[in-house]
């Protein structure tokens, strides 16, 4: 990979369905809200945090305006259909890993955009100088688990009953995690880096 920084937007298609990858800006804000607003209350359950709140996207603004967090939004005629967001703790001993979180429509799910979301997550967190990522999810949501270890996340590790979803009840914690540089090399070792530079 080359040391240009990665430019956005960019134009992407997930079988057939044109998408544009940006920065989330602050002002993001509203379209955000009428995502989260199309989101089942099944994915709403394991969010760990509750996004329906305004507080929670206000902050989240704030975040990126601070540069705390690097989010991209995947937008389909000038609609949020995902997001991410890569959060590291700058003080903290594990500064040198980042906390991706990904979220799609589901109205776009399995025609390749969390893929694609992840893929450019890799690269962002390759230009953040960050050498892990780790994603948090309840075992239960398979489909997620089914995304990131085909990229190759791999699970670290499981906390018993570490989630009570909104309607109160409890769930196993499962952290993945993927080395930055090895997806790297994956990528490239598939031809991947071309293909999305
Ligand atoms: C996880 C998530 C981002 C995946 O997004 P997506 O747009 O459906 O992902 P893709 O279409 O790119 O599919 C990615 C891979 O997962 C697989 N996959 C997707 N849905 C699947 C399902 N229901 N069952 C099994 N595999 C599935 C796809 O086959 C694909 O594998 P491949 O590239 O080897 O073919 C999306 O399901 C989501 O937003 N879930 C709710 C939020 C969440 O749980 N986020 C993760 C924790 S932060």
């Amino acid at each position: 990979m080359n040391d240009t920084p990665r430019t956005y937007p960019r134009t992407v298609n997930c079988n057939g369905t044109t998408v544009e990858l940006r920065l989330m800006r602050p002002d993001d804000a509203d379209a955000l809200r009428a995502f989260v607003a199309t989101l089942p209350e099944h994915d709403l359950l394991f969010l760990n945090r509750d996004i329906t709140h305004p507080k929670v996207i206000d902050a989240w603004g704030e975040a990126i305006a601070a540069d705390r967090v690097k989010s991209l939004v995947a937008v389909e005629n000038g609609v949020i259909v995902g997001c991410t967001a890569i959060v590291v703790h700058d003080l903290f001993w594990s500064r040198h890993v980042g906390e991706l979180r990904v979220l799609t429509s589901p109205r776009l799910r399995g025609v390749g955009l969390g893929r694609l979301l992840i893929q450019e997550c890799f690269i962002q967190a390759l230009e953040m100088g960050l050498s892990k990522l780790c994603v948090q999810m309840t075992v239960d949501q398979q489909a997620a688990v089914a995304s990131f270890e085909g990229l190759g996340f791999r699970a670290e590790g499981v906390f018993r009953n570490h989630v009570r979803d909104r309607s109160g009840v409890m769930h196993d914690l499962a952290i993945l995690s993927h080395d930055v540089g090895e997806a790297q090399a994956r990528m490239a070792a598939f031809g991947m880096m071309d293909h999305l530079s």
